[in-house]
Parts: structure tokens; sequence; C-alpha cells
């Protein structure tokens, strides 16, 4: 079995190659050209993936990359991923989340329509919530540019599969953390800035919103589902989440009390990482996947609070030694 992941240095990336690794596969990472190289998040396994160079805004060089390795199975986790910045780049967050599916989706159907495809579609789809939980059928409005052109990609995906036959899948996420999440999403931004805190290294988190509620989980579990979708006979679309909702205040106060201390004397709001609209409530309902894929999240919200907290003291601790 051969996979090509594109987005591998990213955190999915990383531990989607991990488990594919573990399962024997030869793996390939799409990494697009930089002047200075961050593989960081997968140098622990280098010498066992290659990583080939395409960018998403190029037709050409997708077409290349799986010419030439020819996978079995293309997972595609790049993307401009981070809501606020859609805001500011819209247009560039559209080319890669939304046409550049369609360019992945384009090459698989030129090359090999027996390509399996995963694509790495998202919960900020259900935007303003039309019911709770959300699942599969619920319909979209998504909030933000992000959201926008993920629904683009996820029914571009739905299109090709119902068009071409092609085993073309959707994975609708939940937010999913890990000590490898980018230090400006609010969960990793936190536990960083406990960790700081602790060390006396600052005094202060500066936050946004802290009533909007989300479903988050442990992206080592959600991997797993993405694999599991590609192994089935028929392709499909399907939530993935843990059924449990909590505040970001909820996660900054579980953070804070994990190391004694008191949130409320250093968490403080600024008006800077409030959105012009936001998601307020996800809460998913995965039941299909369990149903049909035999999926289950194993970490619970507190382990996976406790575990960021945790690595990100190690981390910090050892950098100041
Ligand atoms: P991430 O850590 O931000 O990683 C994004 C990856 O995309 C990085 O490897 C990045 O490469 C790559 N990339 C960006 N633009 C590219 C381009 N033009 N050409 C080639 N590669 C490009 O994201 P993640 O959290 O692992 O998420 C993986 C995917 O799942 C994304 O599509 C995201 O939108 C989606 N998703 C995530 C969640 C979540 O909670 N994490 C939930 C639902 C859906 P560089 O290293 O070069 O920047
Ligand atoms: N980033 C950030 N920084 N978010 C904050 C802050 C802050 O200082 N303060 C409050 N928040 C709130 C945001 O307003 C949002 O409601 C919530 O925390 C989560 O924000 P993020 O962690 O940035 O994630 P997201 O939910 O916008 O998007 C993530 O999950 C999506 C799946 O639902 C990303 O991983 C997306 O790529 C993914 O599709």
């Amino acid at each position: 079995m051969r996979a090509l992941i594109t987005g591998i240095t990213g955190q999915d990336g990383s531990y989607l190659a991990e488990l594919l690794l573990d399962q024997r596969y030869e793996v390939t990472g799409m990494v697009r050209r930089s002047s200075t190289e961050s593989f960081e998040r997968v140098n622990h396994i280098k010498d066992k993936i290659s990583l080939v160079q395409a960018d998403l805004l190029d037709q050409l060089s997708i077409i290349n990359i799986i010419e030439e390795f020819r996978p079995t199975e293309v997972y595609n986790l790049a993307a401009q991923s981070f809501v606020p910045t859609s805001w500011n780049q819209p247009v560039l967050t559209g080319q890669f989340d939304a046409i550049g599916v369609t360019r992945m989706l384009e090459a698989i159907k030129l090359v090999d329509k027996k390509i399996r495809f995963y694509q790495a579609s998202s919960s900020e789809m259900f935007g303003k919530v039309k019911e709770v939980p959300q699942k599969e059928t619920t319909s979209f409005h998504p909030r933000s540019p992000y959201g926008v052109a993920k629904v683009y990609g996820h029914w571009i995906t739905v299109n090709y599969r119902e068009s071409y036959g092609l085993h073309a899948n959707s994975g609708i996420l939940f937010n999913h953390e890990s000590p490898r999440r980018g230090l400006e999403f609010v969960t990793r931004k936190i536990t960083d800035g406990v960790a700081r805190i602790k060390l006396g290294l600052s005094d202060k988190l500066a936050l946004g919103n802290l009533d909007a509620k989300r479903d988050w989980g442990f992206a080592g579990d959600y991997v797993r589902a993405m694999w599991l979708m590609l192994q089935q006979d028929e392709p499909g679309d399907y939530v993935i989440a843990t059924g449990q909702t909590h505040s970001v205040e909820q996660f900054v106060s579980l953070a804070f009390s994990h190391v004694d201390l008191d949130y409320k004397k250093y968490v403080v709001t600024d008006p800077r990482f409030v959105r012009p609209a936001e998601v307020d409530l996800l809460q998913g309902d995965a039941s299909l996947a369990k149903k049909n894929l035999g999926w289950e999240p194993r970490v619970s919200f507190e382990e996976l609070v406790k575990m960021m907290v945790d690595a990100d003291m190690e981390r910090l601790s050892s950098s100041t030694k």
C-alpha cells in the first residue's frame, strides 16, 4: 500500500504518517517549497518517509507527484487551516481549501480513478448550527471564508464520487488537538500560556471569546478515522467527534487548575482575538462512524487538556534549563 499525504508537515499529517508507517505503508508527503525547511513535526520519522515538493496552487505539480509515486490512497490534509487568517486572506484561502481540492481530484481522475481519496472537511461548515448535535445530514451555514471554502471542498468531493465513481471520502472532523497543535489555535495557546505562567516566563494570557463551545478530541484518534474511511468497500461522508462540548473558559479553567493556578488571576480578554462572525457551539454526533467504521475516540477531554499542559511544561522547562 502506498499513501500520499498532502499537509504532512501539519499536526494531522504527522500523526497520520505514523499510523500508516505502523501499517507498513510506503508514505510520500507533499511539501511546498520554502526558503527554510520546517519539518519539525515529522523530523522523528523523516528517514522512513519521502518528502516531495508540489503545491496545491499548481495543477501540474500535483499530477506529476501522483503519476510518479502512484499512491493507492491520497489524504488531502493540506490547507490554510486558521480561521482568522481566512478573513485577511479570503482569496488565497479559497485557492488552497476549495480549488486546491478540485486540483487533487482532477489529478486522480486523470492518472488513476482507482486511487482512494480522503478530503479533510470540517465542522466549521456547520457554522451557525441548524441542530444540536450536528450529523452528516445537518445543513451547512459557514461563518468564515475558511468555512465557505471547506463547504466547496466537501461538495466537490461528493460530486467527483457521484460523477466519476471515485472512492472519494469526506471526513467532517470536529476540532482535534494535541501537543503538536499550532500555537495560534486556542487550546495550544492556552496550554503554552499556562506553562509560561507557571514557569515565571509570563504573567498573563490574552484571549478572545471565552463562551464559544467546541467538541474537542485528540488528533491521534481522529487520523485513525481517516484511514478507516479509505478501507471501506463504499466511500462516504462521516462526522468524527466526541459528542461532548466544552466552552473555551472550561478548557482554560482545567488547564490552569492542572498546575494549581487560578485562571481568573491571569486571563484577560482582548478584542483583537474576537472574530467578525463566531461559531458559537459545535457538538458532533459520530454514531454513523461508530456503526460503519467501528470508530470511537479513546482520549477524554480531561486527558487531552492534561496531556497538552504536561507537554508544554516539559518543553519549556527543558528549554529554560
Ligand atoms: P495544520 O497543522 O495547519 O497543517 C496544514 C498543512 O497544510 C501544513 O502541512 C501546511 O504546510 C500545508 N499546506 C498549506 N498550504 C499548502 C499548499 N499551498 N501546498 C501544500 N501544502 C500546504 O492543519 P491540521 O490541524 O493538521 O489540519 C489538517 C487538515 O484538516 C486541514 O485541511 C484542516 O483545515 C482540516 N481540519 C482540521 C481540524 C482540526 O481541528 N485540526 C478539524 C477539521 C478539519 P506548511 O508546513 O508548509 O505550512
Ligand atoms: N485562536 C484563538 N485565539 N481562538 C480563540 C481565542 C484566541 O485567543 N480566544 C477565544 N477563541 C475562540 C475562537 O473564537 C473560537 O470560537 C474557538 O476559540 C476555537 O478557535 P480555534 O482554536 O482557532 O479553532 P477553530 O474552531 O476556529 O478552528 C479549528 O477547528 C476547525 C474544526 O471545527 C481549526 O483547526 C480549523 O482548521 C478546523 O476546521
